[in-house]
């Protein structure tokens, strides 16, 4: 088997960034150019002010930039040298046409297909890095063998499992590594040619290698599965309000039974991020095209779950502050869909804050890494008016001076600074009732209580 010596990535986002970063960091003998359409972006990952925020990623990046990781907008060069190809371009829910708001759009894919096929020569491996619907590999080699000349491609699939906020963490140390082939002899000796890549750090057992379509779907049952934990849990933390239960200890006493397991069990104010809805949508998709009704209802319950959990969430202040917030100050805490991202995709805070602002509220909000443009695109795509950002939203420089003078605070993410707040000095700068409504029990409820707060918060009584 001959070992790779140069890597290109097509797409430089929050996956094909680090991921590459990760591998020319591993790998210092192969060279691996990222590119991507996008200047601005390609521009940010050359200085120290990186497109995607992730702690650690400045350190990967700086080890391996300019000595064998370059990021530029130069893709017909990259692609020509290189022995594989990794396509992480996005895969968002279509917004047009058939299957509009549930297939996946794959023009970016077919895109990237078409940029390889032109500019090829000589064989390469394909790698579908980009999560995509089950037989899409099908149609990329369609796309590659009827406009390439030279070129002889093996396609595999290759899925990224890795969770924003930890990246760094999941990439040096993943639990699997999926890699899907042809079972013929020329997609053996492909797949053994990437395990080779991921092999430098990564154990040979930890290393999954299936068929094609295998990869290909467990991409998206493992995010449908995982997200199906939170809205299981989500659902429960409606119960546990209602009984005086308590969500945090029915987790701990379901997940102690190692068949359940305590990862992904805690209730929050709804599951955000680029990835969950947009694949949950795509997997009932399929099912519906390929003839399965049932299946296809049956996850859809997770999407509809965590709807709910989001506008339960964003009703219970309304009806709390004595069901009017027009021109009450509220508080919101945290844009970003987790901690540790600068990514706001899908955000339950962007449904919340979307909510109060058409209720008349004034929303001061603070999140320690979201831009500004960011959150105004963000609130507008879902449907908020210009003038209604313009006239009722605030952004501030810190979660006390969001405070200062609200009604409320809302906790929509869970921000570790957000605990270290000095509460009896926010709490004589609020309006009295002074109400908390921790949509991600994050901090002491006890404490606040005793401070004079009304708090309300997931799944607690
Ligand atoms: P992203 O939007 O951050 O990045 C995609 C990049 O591809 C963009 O910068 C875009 O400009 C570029 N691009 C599109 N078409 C191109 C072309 N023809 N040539 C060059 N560049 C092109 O998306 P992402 O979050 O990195 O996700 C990429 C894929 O990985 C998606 O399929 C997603 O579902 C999957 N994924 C994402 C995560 C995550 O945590 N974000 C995790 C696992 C898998
Ligand atoms: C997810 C998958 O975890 C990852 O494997 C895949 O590659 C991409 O999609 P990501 O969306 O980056 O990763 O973050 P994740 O940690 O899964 O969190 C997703 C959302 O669920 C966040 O809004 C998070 O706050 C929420 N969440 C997570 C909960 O509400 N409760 C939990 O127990 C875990």
């Amino acid at each position: 088997m001959k070992s790779p010596k140069r890597i290109c990535c097509i797409g430089a986002g929050y996956v094909g960034g680090p991921t590459m970063a990760m591998i020319a960091a591993k790998c210092p003998d192969i060279r691996v150019d990222v590119v991507d359409i996008n200047e601005a972006r390609v521009a940010a990952w050359n200085t120290d002010e990186l497109p995607v925020y992730e702690p650690g990623l400045l350190e990967v990046v700086k080890e391996a930039r300019g000595r064998n990781l370059f990021f530029s907008t130069k893709t017909d060069e990259a692609i020509v040298d290189a022995d594989i190809i990794f396509v992480s371009v996005g895969t968002p829910t279509k917004t047009y046409g058939m299957g509009a708001g549930r297939a996946a759009d794959l023009c970016y894919i077919e895109s990237a297909a078409r940029m390889i096929a032109r500019v090829a020569r000589g064989p390469k491996i394909i790698v579908e890095k980009s999560t995509i619907p089950v037989r899409t590999a099908v149609a990329m080699r369609a796309i590659l063998s009827a406009n390439s000349e030279e070129g002889k491609f093996q396609v595999l699939s290759n899925p990224e499992f890795l969770a924003e906020g930890t990246a760094v963490e999941d990439l040096e140390n993943p639990d699997r590594i999926l890699i899907g082939g042809e079972r013929t002899p020329e997609g053996d000796a492909a797949v053994e040619t990437l395990v080779s890549v991921y092999n430098r750090w990564i154990p040979r057992e930890n290393i999954l290698t299936t068929n094609l379509w295998s990869s290909e779907l467990s991409k998206l049952v493992a995010n449908a599965f995982l997200a199906q934990r939170i809205s299981s849990i989500n659902s429960i933390s409606a119960l546990c309000e209602a009984t005086e239960a308590d969500v945090d200890e029915v987790a701990r006493a379901i997940g102690a039974d190692s068949r359940i397991g305590p990862k992904f069990l805690k209730a929050s104010v709804g599951f955000g991020g680029s990835c969950f809805q947009k694949d949950i949508l795509n997997l009932t998709y399929l099912c519906e095209h390929f003839g399965l009704p049932e299946v296809a209802a049956y996850w859809d319950q997770v999407i509809k779950m965590n709807d709910w959990q989001k506008s339960r969430f964003s009703a219970n202040i309304v009806q709390t502050l004595f069901n009017t917030v027009r021109d009450k100050r509220i508080a919101v805490w945290g844009f970003a869909f987790k901690k540790d991202t600068n990514d706001t995709r899908e955000s339950a805070a962007i449904y919340v804050c979307r909510d109060l602002l058409l209720e008349g509220a004034q929303i001061a909000l603070y999140d320690p890494r979201v831009p500004v443009q960011l959150i105004h695109q963000e609130l507008q795509y879902a449907g908020v008016s210009q003038d209604i950002i313009d006239q009722q939203l605030t952004i501030c420089a810190s979660c006390e001076e969001a405070a200062d003078g609200a009604h409320a605070v809302a906790i929509l993410t869970e921000w570790d600074e957000f605990r270290d707040v000095d509460f009896e000095q926010m709490y004589a700068s609020m309006f009295k009732p002074a109400f908390v409504f921790d949509g991600r029990d994050l901090v002491d409820h006890s404490q606040l209580r005793e401070i004079g707060f009304e708090v309300y918060a997931i799944g607690k009584g």
